[in-house]
């Protein structure tokens, strides 16, 4: 029904129940629809040309904002407990206090090194952060259909929120859930507001805006897309829910993780660096 469906790159666990969530989907129409998606790994490039692509973190880790020092610690954190994130041998019990462990010692880190917030534009601007090819087509579709778009991010709200921006696709209907940074009077970071959001408490995160929520209560289908097993609770604070269909980018230990993602997201993309199906999906259904 959608030929981009066959690329390579896509898997799905049971294409006749896909099939039927899409038709339900665009008989429903693009006044019942929201997309909610994560960020780092799912609207941004995992690699490109062979070369991985930073998270909205890893921006900051990796700028001029951060002394060598400190970029040392952060780095040696990436290198402890990226492992532990993709880790398909262990269970989400064992991993969770580890990454809230690497979540709170980042952001220490980052708090200790004084980042002025007129300097975030330039990080972003000098780094090598992409948003997946066929971006533009994505947002600026969801746009024109005034189709509400969720970015639900264990990233850093403001360092995504320029990302988009800086791509001209920082659209009115683009609304996002994040960490963010909380300045002192002087514009320096001092803290991080809010409770933490991390990969897998994405769950949380959705119960405590159900403002937001409620305000879209007639958009009962959700277009779901990540690049974890934690993004897979995004949609649990969407009332009158009626289908979801789950989209995930399987960018890393792609064997090892293959059958856990055919298992519980509807269509995986293996190595997929493009918004190829998000896209066909979204005109298919809108
Ligand atoms: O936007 P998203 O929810 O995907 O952001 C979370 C990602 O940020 C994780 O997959 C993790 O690999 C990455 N991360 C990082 N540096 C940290 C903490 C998390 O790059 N200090
Ligand atoms: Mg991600």
């Amino acid at each position: 029904m959608i030929p981009m469906l066959s690329k390579n790159s896509v898997s799905m666990r049971d294409p006749k129940r896909v099939e039927q969530i899409l038709t339900s989907m665009r008989n429903a129409g693009p006044s019942t629809l929201q997309v909610i998606s994560d960020f780092d790994m799912t609207l941004t490039r995992f690699a490109h040309n062979g070369k991985r692509c930073p998270t909205s973190h890893n921006i900051l880790d990796n700028s001029k904002l951060i002394s060598e020092d400190c970029k040392a610690k952060l780095k040696n954190l990436l290198d402890t407990y990226y492992p532990i994130e993709i880790d398909s041998t262990r269970s989400v019990e064992e991993k969770l206090p580890l990454m809230v462990e690497w979540w709170t010692k980042a952001h220490e880190l980052l708090v200790q090194q004084k980042i002025s917030k007129d300097h975030l534009a330039l990080a972003v601007r000098e780094s090598e952060a992409m948003l997946r090819d066929g971006y533009q087509q994505f947002f600026d579709h969801l746009h024109q259909i005034s189709v509400p778009l969720l970015i639900f991010s264990a990233g850093i709200g403001d360092v995504l929120e320029e990302v988009i921006r800086q791509a001209g696709v920082f659209h009115p209907n683009v609304k996002v859930f994040s960490n963010y940074m909380d300045f002192d009077e002087s514009g320096v970071l001092q803290a991080f507001k809010g409770e933490l959001i991390h990969i897998y408490n994405k769950r949380e995160g959705a119960l405590l805006n159900t403002e937001h929520f409620k305000e879209l209560q007639s958009r009962y289908n959700v277009l779901l897309l990540g690049d974890s097993l934690g993004d897979l609770n995004m949609a649990d604070g969407v009332m009158n829910l009626q289908n979801v269909l789950k989209i995930g980018y399987l960018n890393d230990k792609v064997d090892e993780r293959r059958e856990s993602y055919l298992k519980s997201y509807d269509i995986i993309l293996e190595k997929d660096e493009t918004m190829d199906v998000p896209n066909a999906i979204l005109f298919y259904i809108t």
